[in-house]
């Protein structure tokens, strides 16, 4: 059976931590090899991308593989032909599909219509392969799993990724949102399921002290996600007073970790001082999204 990765819920934990061990040793030897030789994977882009793009493109050359990227003018997925049509001409031509779109039912179309791995490199509903590059680092700074996250601001893609990852890895992890801004119930739902099983302790507030409290690692991310720029003044009001910021920090733990998936929108939910302060630990976040994505295709293609 092929192997997708739409959502963190697609690997079990125990795959998910061998996969980052994987990850932290082939930093280490900054690994080349030759898996995907010969192998060919098609980059769909609705939206743009600098890590995302150029950390896959990268992994598959460092892995012997061809990259192939589809700009959002190109294919015009879904305008041009349908998603399934052309989910029925790739999977001819090449070995994995990774797909950056608006809606994440296109990448479920894709995958239902693709006889090859279909990876999510973004969608409205998650952002897996970020919360992965996230969690290798927390590894490699905090040494285990058994933390506090605590994400400020939108509860997006990125959030769902990490509130899901984090009840499976038995992660604490607390979210605080400004009101009307309430994470989607059934990501929160199926979150509860998996911390009920982890030992993680999920939290959802208002508040955002309550949520950085002893928190080991603070993360934020854009106020106005791709897609939303016409919602920007409203957020932009809606959102005061989440951001991170040395004051928020004071209620973290003495040695925080501030965390963003970039880009970043300095004066908005980071300061221009907490993000360039020594605490703040996002390139190693982006240079890790190169490592985790290499150990996924080498699990993706194993054998
Ligand atoms: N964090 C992230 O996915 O960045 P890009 O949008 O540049 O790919
Ligand atoms: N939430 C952001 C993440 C960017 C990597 C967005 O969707 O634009």
């Amino acid at each position: 059976m092929k192997m997708d990765y739409l959502s963190v819920t697609d690997l079990t934990a125990e795959l998910t931590k061998k996969l980052i061990i994987k990850a932290i040793d082939l930093k280490k030897q900054n690994y080349r090899g030759n898996e995907l030789k010969g192998k060919t994977v098609a980059l769909i882009f609705e939206k743009p991308s600098l890590r995302t793009r150029t950390t896959f493109e990268v992994a598959i050359f460092h892995l012997g593989g061809y990259p192939i990227y589809l700009a959002p003018g190109d294919i015009k997925l879904g305008v041009r032909e349908p998603v399934k049509d052309v989910a029925r001409n790739l999977d001819k031509w090449v070995d994995a599909i990774v797909a950056r779109v608006f809606d994440h039912r296109t990448l479920l179309e894709l995958s239902e219509y693709a006889r090859i791995p279909v990876i999510n490199a973004l969608s409205d509903l998650e952002h897996p392969c970020q919360a992965l590059a996230d969690f290798m680092t927390i590894y490699e700074i905090a040494g285990t799993f058994d933390v506090k996250l605590s994400f400020i601001g939108d509860s997006n893609n990125v959030a769902n990724s990490l509130m899901l990852l984090s009840a499976m890895m038995g992660t604490d992890f607390s979210l605080a949102h400004p009101p009307g801004y309430e994470p989607d119930s059934l990501v929160v739902e199926k979150a509860l399921d998996l911390a009920a099983e982890s030992g993680s302790v999920i939290t959802i507030t208002t508040d955002p002290v309550e949520a950085a409290k002893h928190a080991d690692f603070v993360y934020t991310d854009v106020w106005t996600s791709m897609g939303q720029e016409s919602e920007r003044e409203k957020r932009v009001r809606d959102f005061q007073g989440y951001q991170v910021n040395s004051e928020l920090l004071e209620y973290a733990s003495k040695d925080v970790r501030v965390m963003h998936c970039l880009p970043a929108h300095r004066g908005e939910e980071i300061t221009e001082e907490v993000m360039e302060s020594e605490r703040s630990v996002v390139f190693q976040q982006a240079e890790n999204r190169l490592h985790t994505e290499k150990s996924l295709f080498l699990e993706i293609f194993k054998g």
